[in-house]
């Protein structure tokens, strides 16, 4: 059995405090060398299931799995000590009743010791959220732009543009908060749907593409280090170009490989020096 450091790490109760008081940052992590990097400046990590866009090279978030996700969650989890680690709950695996949710997010935090689960769903899954956190397991809820329904949506596209469809996402946040969600990820919804619904609730509001006055922001950190290629999402900013530092690292390296000036004597084992 694993035993997590639970020292000094931001809690789900913290969070929901900090409403009001002051503004949540977070970012994504899946491994352990960048969750290690981000734990001193955030207050929350997401293990998202945006790992399988953006660490796996896979088209959508549809296919990655509860185990994939848990040991990522685990790494994240090992490499960090101060912020609040959530795993995201992939497609498939909490939709069909609040049981199988249950059983899902139990066996994700006993694999990986994160804080909390996060998932995907409008008032239809409100039931679940409150299911699981009767039992225990503190749920993060996404509403708006949710990925995994990007086949029921036609795409990644914003979401709440008109007055029916912005109504029918603020009852989606307040189901879930009613339900006693610890928070709400705004995700690709119209700023004043998004200012809106952080007035209307009393836990935390998360945006992504939502608006400044959110409770905290989040966003992917591979955009924030120019790590994911070309385009940048519209709602995020390169804040930092780790790309041109690994791509100046890798070259370097290849041509001292090249140039024979790497390695040296001094990275060898058993070496027979004369004299
Ligand atoms: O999967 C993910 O990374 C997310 C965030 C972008 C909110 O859901």
């Amino acid at each position: 059995m694993s035993v997590h450091s639970r020292g000094q790490r931001v809690t789900v109760p913290q969070l929901m405090a900090y409403k009001g008081s002051r503004k949540i940052a977070a970012l994504t992590a899946y491994i352990a060398p960048i969750a290690r990097l981000l734990d001193e400046a955030v207050d929350m990590i997401l293990v998202g299931d945006s790992t399988a866009m953006v660490g796996y090279a896979l088209p959508d978030t549809l296919s990655i799995t509860a185990d994939t996700l848990a040991a990522h969650a685990a790494a994240v989890v090992r490499a960090t000590e101060k912020a609040c680690v959530i795993v995201d709950m992939p497609f498939g695996s909490y939709q069909q009743s609040p049981q199988q949710a249950f059983a899902q997010a139990a066996s994700m935090i006993a694999a990986s010791g994160v804080s909390g689960v996060k998932l995907e769903g409008g008032r239809v899954l409100a039931d679940t959220t409150r299911f699981l956190v009767e039992r225990g397991i503190p749920v993060l809820a996404h509403v708006g732009l949710m990925p995994q329904y990007m086949n029921t949506m036609g795409g990644f596209k914003a979401q709440g543009m008109n007055a029916a469809a912005a109504q029918r996402i603020l009852a989606d946040a307040q189901a879930h908060a009613q339900a006693g969600a610890f928070g709400v990820v705004l995700e690709g919804i119209s700023e004043p749907l998004a200012r809106e619904i952080t007035a209307a609730l009393e836990i935390p509001t998360i945006g992504i593409g939502a608006s400044p006055a959110c409770d905290g922001q989040i966003l992917v950190t591979e955009d924030i280090l120019g790590l994911s290629g070309e385009h940048i999402p519209k709602f995020a900013q390169k804040f930092g170009d780790a790309a041109q530092v690994i791509r100046q690292a890798a070259h370097d390296y290849a041509q001292s490989v090249r140039q024979e000036t790497f390695p040296t004597l001094d990275h060898c084992f058993g070496v027979r020096r004369k004299g």
